[in-house]
């Protein structure tokens, strides 16, 4: 699967967002997330980014710090909800979610 990586962080451009045929691209505060379980691995995202933040993760490799976190925000429960958001089924209708990860919200600082 496809996934975001740092080069998102504070400047989520978007152009990936419009590329996406099943709206998969979800909005935090600080990046955007690719929801590994909804994404058909079709790659356009990939082309669109002009920061070249989108990554393979069978070319990276699932360990990849960024491939885990991408995973976890559809999976575990963000900051301040006791639910996961799981599989919405997209992104265009649930709107920004403006919540990160733990692990980006202190990213870099
Ligand atoms: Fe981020 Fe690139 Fe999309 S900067 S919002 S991954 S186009
Ligand atoms: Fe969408 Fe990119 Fe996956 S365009 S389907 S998130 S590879």
């Amino acid at each position: 699967t496809y996934f975001i990586s740092s080069e998102c962080i504070d400047v989520k451009d978007r152009a990936c967002v419009e590329e996406c045929p099943v709206d998969c691209i979800y909005e935090g505060d600080r990046k955007m997330y690719i929801n590994p379980v909804e994404c058909i691995d079709c790659g356009a995202c990939e082309m669109a980014c002009p920061m070249d933040a989108i990554r393979n993760s069978s070319t990276v490799g699932r360990s990849d710090v960024f491939a885990v976190d991408n995973a976890d925000y559809f999976r575990e429960p963000l900051p301040g909800r006791a639910e996961p958001l799981g599989n919405p089924g997209g992104a265009m209708k649930i709107g920004t979610i403006a919540v990160d990860t733990p692990f980006v919200s202190t990213y870099g600082s």
